[in-house]
């Protein structure tokens, strides 16, 4: 097992990366389980594969599982069930000093989060993140949040989770659509502050995609450990460091936005594209090579990830993917930052990027390549 500490003022915690960690779930958050009775919430393919080795944990451990066991997917992430979330843990009596677990992908991880940060002003919650990309990124870093008519993520709250138990063994019922979208996270921390990782990835890439526990453990701990260095350095995202995790998601929200975000591109493959595209407009900004731009093109596609929007049928045009952009909650002052390269390892914020030119540059590649 592999343990990361998340170094914030006061509110410091560890990620821990292993196989067996839900197994050993009771000796894993010792006293941050205080009473008998432990709310768990999940999702019902979550609760399919690993409810069974839950239960057992916490009853072996002495302790009385509850569960709420909500739907799968996107729509998870409203209002409505928020409110059911909420209503369901003050009927189960938690309490401020309590600590709620949140078992599942990012859906279930932004939303427990946000009802933890709210419930009584604020309580505790426990991260078993079940997805590459919950592991790998929402589980850390304490931004929650549910969805609103005006868009993704609309509100929400930083609040920090008091444990995140990554337990690799669960990445083995996951589909491998969503396994090779979580892996597109773990691309982008090579790609945007770490050259000798993205090598790794380049050549490791299958073997952690086959379900090698080596592979996997290595991926989720160095993604891990960049993501808690700069939420340490930057939690809120004001001084920008924060912001360059936000690489290929300028690019890839448009993308999602104009699929109307549903299963055509799940927001992994997204930033997968958005990733190409923020690696070749740097090329045509004159700030990388052609090469480098295409070997990060040609990482994404040997993890079998989408790699060319021509090949999407999207059938608009540059501008109105560039129009998207316009809504992005990064949007600052009129303009919008811009998560760029300098070379393979070396992200910046451009903030300086006309959408005029983006728009001409998107424009070519929706017919080229
Ligand atoms: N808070 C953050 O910093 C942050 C960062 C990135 C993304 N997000 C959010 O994360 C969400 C996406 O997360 P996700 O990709 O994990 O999606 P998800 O939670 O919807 O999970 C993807 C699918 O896999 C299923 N699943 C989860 N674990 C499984 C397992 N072990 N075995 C079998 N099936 C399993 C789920 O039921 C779901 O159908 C989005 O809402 C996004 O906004 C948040």
């Amino acid at each position: 097992m592999a343990v990361i500490p998340v170094e914030l003022a006061g509110r410091s915690y560890e990620v821990r990366v292993g196989s067996g960690l839900l197994a050993e779930l009771v000796a894993q958050c010792g006293p941050l389980l205080r009473k008998k009775t432990v709310p768990v919430i999940t999702d019902a393919n979550v609760a399919q594969h690993w409810k069974p080795t839950v239960d057992a944990a916490l009853t072996a451990g002495g302790l009385e599982p509850r569960w709420l066991v909500l739907d799968a997917g996107e729509g998870t992430k409203s209002w409505a069930t928020l409110e059911r979330v909420v209503d369901w843990l003050l009927a189960e009596e938690v309490e401020r000093g309590d600590n709620v677990l949140a078992l599942g992908g990012g859906v279930i991880g932004d939303l427990v989060g946000f009802a933890a940060a709210i419930l009584k002003r604020g309580c505790g919650f426990i991260q078993l993140p079940t997805t590459m990309l919950a592991q790998v990124d929402s589980s850390v870093g304490g931004k929650t949040a549910i969805n609103a008519s005006a868009g993704k993520n609309l509100v929400g709250a930083f609040h920090q989770p008091s444990l995140v138990l990554a337990d690799l063994d669960t990445l083995d019922t996951l589909p491998p659509r969503e396994m090779r979208a979580g892996y597109a996270e773990v691309i982008k921390y090579g790609v945007l502050g770490d050259r000798p990782f993205f090598e790794w990835c380049e050549s490791n890439g299958p073997a952690v995609l086959a379900g090698d526990k080596a592979a996997q453990e290595y991926a989720v701990t160095e993604s891990v450990r960049t993501k808690a260095h700069i939420v340490a350095e930057d939690e809120r995202e004001t001084t920008g460091a924060r912001a360059l995790l936000n690489l290929g998601h300028t690019f890839g929200h448009a993308l999602e936005a104009q699929t109307g975000f549903s299963e055509r591109l799940l927001h992994g493959e997204g930033v997968a594209l958005g990733m190409v595209l923020a690696a070749r407009y740097s090329a045509r900004r004159g700030y990388i090579s052609d090469e480098d731009a295409e070997r990060v093109t040609s990482a994404i596609d040997t993890a079998g990830l989408p790699s060319e929007i021509a090949a999407l049928g999207l059938n608009c045009s540059g501008r109105a993917l560039a129009d998207h952009m316009l809504h992005d909650k990064k949007m600052d002052a009129g303009t919008l930052p811009f998560v760029l390269l300098r070379g393979i390892g070396e992200a910046f914020l451009d903030k300086q990027v006309s959408l005029d030119d983006v728009a001409e540059f998107l424009d070519g590649e929706l017919q080229a390549h």
